[in-house]
């Protein structure tokens, strides 16, 4: 017997990461090829027309998973009875533009978000940020949504954790899947913290078979993964959109799938005291899903530098939080 569709919402579905996220979440890249999709997808109104495009050549792919497809300008309507949200749209930051600026910016659009959902989503939904600022604009959905369980709302950090894989595979000369382990600690932003002392190459400690560089690893490797995404801003004149995309689906994939028995992956979610995050924030952390629970990977080893980098991206976090409550916003 065939499954029953789950119905996903897209925000930001004209956009240039849902160009590359619609057709392979219709294709059945994210929930597997026996499940049947219910699109959703919202946008701003002047974004309409242009997104009508992109249903036309969602049409013309012929999806046999594709159940429909429904777009719409309003939040309440497009998040009626959703499983999954997937929310893509904000303002992405632009050359020359600090995250900062764009809490403001941003804020309004979770906030309505975060009440249609509380009000309209499916008592399953999950709630993945991609938007940016990822982390605080979750933090605001998930605040404006008290009726939803509060480790519903993630944002996404997988796109770091997957350059740092790229990183350190380059860097040994071993395919990436010879990469596990990896985590991202702490914000989508300058101050996260790809930890390498924790992964694992070939199933060996990834700093060791790296020769313990430390100078690689404080100087090449951590600002380089940490400033990526401005990297492809000033080559590309855009932020990343198809390994954006690429993560956010992987992401879902994992939340809803489970992830690999012997790996785990990095998902922002809301802190409650792990590695000595109190509440109040949503950061990234080493997380595995089993059976539709997510769990916080116990009992890494942190060391003081760890520490150190940890501390300063939650202080960050702290801060936008901060930001956001002095606006009336959480
Ligand atoms: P884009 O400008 O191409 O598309 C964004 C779309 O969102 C636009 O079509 C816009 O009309 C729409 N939008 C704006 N407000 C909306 C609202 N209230 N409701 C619905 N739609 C709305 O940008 P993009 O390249 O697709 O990037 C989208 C976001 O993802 C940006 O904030 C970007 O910074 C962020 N991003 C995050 C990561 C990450 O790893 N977390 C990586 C890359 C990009
Ligand atoms: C990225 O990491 O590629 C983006 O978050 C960059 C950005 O600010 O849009």
């Amino acid at each position: 017997m065939s499954k029953s569709p789950v119905t996903v919402a897209v925000t930001g579905a004209a956009g240039a990461i849902c160009y590359n996220l619609l057709f392979r979440i219709a294709a059945g890249d994210m929930l597997g090829t026996d499940q049947p999709i219910k699109l959703r997808l919202l946008e701003i109104t002047p974004a309409l027309k242009a997104l009508e495009g992109v249903v036309m050549e969602l049409d013309d792919c012929a999806f046999e998973l594709l159940d429909s497809v429904e777009i719409g300008d309003d939040p309440n309507t497009i998040f009626d009875g959703v499983n999954l949200a997937m929310l893509v749209g904000a303002r992405p930051r632009t050359k020359g533009m600090e995250r900062g600026d764009l809490l403001e910016a941003n804020g309004a659009i979770f906030t309505a978000q975060g009440k249609a959902l509380n009000a309209h989503a499916a008592d399953d939904v999950k709630v993945l940020v991609t938007g940016n600022p990822a982390n605080t604009n979750a933090l605001i959905a998930q605040s404006n949504a008290p009726d939803i369980p509060a480790e519903r709302f993630n944002a996404l950090t997988r796109l770091d954790h997957n350059r740092a894989i790229a990183q350190v595979a380059q860097k040994a000369g071993v395919p990436v899947s010879a990469v596990t382990n990896m985590t991202i600690w702490g914000n989508h932003s300058a101050t996260q913290y790809p930890d390498v002392f924790n992964a694992r190459i070939n199933g060996e400690n990834a700093f060791e078979v790296l020769g313990s560089d430390f100078d690689w690893v404080e100087n090449t490797f951590l600002p380089t993964v940490q400033k990526r995404g401005a990297a492809i801003i000033d080559a590309r004149g855009a932020s990343s959109a198809a390994s954006a995309a690429n993560a956010t689906l992987e992401h879902v994939q994992n939340w809803v799938l489970g992830t690999p028995e012997s790996d785990w992956t990095s998902m922002a979610i809301p802190t409650s005291g792990a590695y000595g995050i109190d509440s109040g924030i949503i950061s990234s952390y080493p997380v595995t899903v089993t059976d539709g629970t997510t769990s916080v990977v116990e009992g890494l080893e942190i060391n003081d530098f760890s520490r150190a980098k940890i501390d300063a991206s939650v202080a960050e976090l702290r801060e936008e939080a901060a930001a956001v409550k002095e606006l009336g916003l959480i």
